[in-house]
């Protein structure tokens, strides 16, 4: 696992962003061979969307050929709802850059039959083939996407009183962690054991697994892991 430490939540939305731009350039995708990226909501990510719009708009990144899964969906919420993520992702992302809608995928939780909807969800990710780069970001108890503590570290696609994601599978993924609020959850993850309690933790088990955090998140670490980490990141520039 990698971590970066960036001074605060502008330089971890940088850093994330110039990240996504660099690995959909390095892949040179096509509509044939596109690059598939896996998204999150909530509040963490809304630095690195919108300077991933300014880059969009810098002609510095094209999402021309990039394939979007979202990681989650509430059940039973119109799809129009202020509050779906739906509407979050054209909100505050799509509607801003040249991705083609029909490369868009969210879970529909309004669908008649969501187990099925969860299970051609998982066969349009393999027909994709496969997650290239999950970002996501983490509640302070240390749970992605809607993996609450005490969910399986090994589950896919599934409905969970609320609906749920697959990052485990993808080929990569990104962990945005920022505030004093998510110190505990950084500390779990990065120098605990693998732990149903800390569904963040999952990451040690991934060949390449990045988190982005800013200073107050590492405010838990030991001295000696901080260090550790800024020192073999500080070779890299990306
Ligand atoms: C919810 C979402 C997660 C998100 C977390 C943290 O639980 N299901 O996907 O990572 O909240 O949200 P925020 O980024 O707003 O702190």
């Amino acid at each position: 696992m990698r971590l970066i430490i960036e001074p605060d939540y502008e330089r971890v939305s940088e850093w994330a962003a110039r990240y996504v731009a660099h690995r959909i350039n390095e892949a040179h995708p096509t509509a044939e061979r596109p690059f598939v990226l896996g998204c999150p909501t909530g509040s963490s990510p809304l630095g690195m969307y919108k300077r991933l719009i300014e880059l969009n708009k810098a002609g510095e990144v094209s999402f021309r050929n990039v394939v979007t899964f979202n990681m989650d969906e509430y059940c039973g919420l119109p799809e129009d709802h202020p509050e779906s993520y739906h509407s979050f992702m054209w909100n505050n992302f799509f509607s801003y850059i040249d991705i083609r809608r029909e490369n868009v995928n969210i879970l529909n939780g309004n669908a008649p039959d969501l187990e099925k909807e969860c299970a051609d969800y998982e066969a349009r990710i393999a027909a994709a083939g496969g997650i290239d780069l999950f970002m996501g970001g983490v509640g302070p108890d240390g749970h992605i996407a809607f993996n609450e503590p005490g969910s399986s570290l090994v589950s896919l696609t599934r409905q969970k009183t609320l609906t749920q994601d697959t990052i485990m599978a993808a080929k990569s993924v990104m962990i945005l962690v920022n505030g004093y609020k998510k110190a505990r959850a950084l500390q779990q993850a990065v120098e605990g054991g693998i732990s149903q309690m800390c569904t963040l933790s999952a990451l040690q088990l991934h060949r390449h697994a990045i988190i982005v955090a800013d200073e107050e998140a590492t405010m838990e670490l030991k001295v000696s892991t901080y260090r550790y980490f800024k020192d073999i990141e500080s070779k890299n520039i990306i």
